[in-house]
């Protein structure tokens, strides 16, 4: 099966006929039921919709963290859902970036040792351009005084705002973001999401985010609504406004489906 191609749009992510099951028989849980999605590369992507509805399951799937029932992912040009264990351990390390409600940072280290992590686990020597992109991400995060301090030394909304550093240090194609402002108040959230947004304004990454917040949502380019595995609505230039009520159609879609 070949690349699928928009019309103009160059395309960092897609699905087709995305399926997966959990389970056998009767109690099969179709998580995701036929996808067909695209994601414009150097668009910030917010998807959302009821919880349990296959979000978390269509980021696994797109980023080769989980195996698809049938189907296909692509990655740019490379089908995600054809490679092998050792294939897909190289995407994850050299391609995809990611960040987690839980920041999962390592508390022995530094801001900075968390940050180039991902180049010290590939065996990679850190290069001046490295740390030169390294102080670019501080900057524009507002890290720059916070480097050389532990996890424990930091606020929830600056260790987040590590934790993408080390999303983006590796300058993967793609970064995909699981609930990233959950465990963050307002406040820390807002800077995250602002950051967010910026990457992709100005820094050109695409990004791939899954949340249930519409004020959350609405920092992003497009919203993608997902109901019971299924794509369910498409949301340009979102706001907190048109996010509600495109949530508001899908639970009118729901109650008329059961
Ligand atoms: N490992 C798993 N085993 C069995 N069922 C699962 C598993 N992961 C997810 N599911 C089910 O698949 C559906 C979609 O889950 P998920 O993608 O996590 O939804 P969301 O992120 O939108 O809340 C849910 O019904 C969930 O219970
Ligand atoms: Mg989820």
């Amino acid at each position: 099966m070949s690349v699928p191609q928009a019309n103009g749009i160059n395309v960092a992510v897609s699905a087709r006929g995305l399926t997966k099951h959990y389970g056998h028989g009767e109690s099969t849980v179709k998580a995701l039921d036929g996808v067909d999605v695209d994601f414009a590369a150097g668009q910030f992507t917010a998807i959302m919709g009821p919880s349990g509805s296959g979000k978390s399951t269509l980021m696994h799937l797109l980023a080769g963290l989980d195996s698809a029932s049938s189907g296909h992912a692509y990655l740019g040009s490379t089908e995600v859902t054809a490679l092998n264990d050792d294939q897909l351990t190289m995407l994850r390390r050299d391609r995809v970036g990611f960040v987690f409600q839980s920041f999962n940072l390592l508390p022995m280290f530094d801001a900075e040792q968390n940050i180039f992590l991902p180049l010290t686990l590939a065996n990679k020597k850190i290069t001046a351009d490295d740390r030169a992109w390294l102080h670019q991400l501080a900057e524009t995060l507002g890290l720059t005084q916070r480097l050389s301090h532990r996890p424990s030394e930091l606020s929830g909304g600056q260790q987040q705002r590590v934790a993408i550093a080390r999303a983006l240090i590796s300058r993967p194609e793609v970064i995909f973001a699981d609930e990233p402002t959950g465990n963050l108040d307002s406040r820390s959230g807002a800077e995250v999401l602002n950051f967010l947004r910026t990457s992709a304004r100005e820094l050109g990454r695409t990004i791939i985010m899954v949340t249930h917040d519409p004020a959350a949502a609405a920092y992003a380019d497009r919203v993608v609504l997902i109901a019971d595995g299924r794509i369910a609505g498409d949301i340009a230039n979102p706001t907190p406004e048109s996010v509600l009520a495109g949530l508001d159609a899908l639970r009118t879609f729901d109650s008329t489906a059961a």
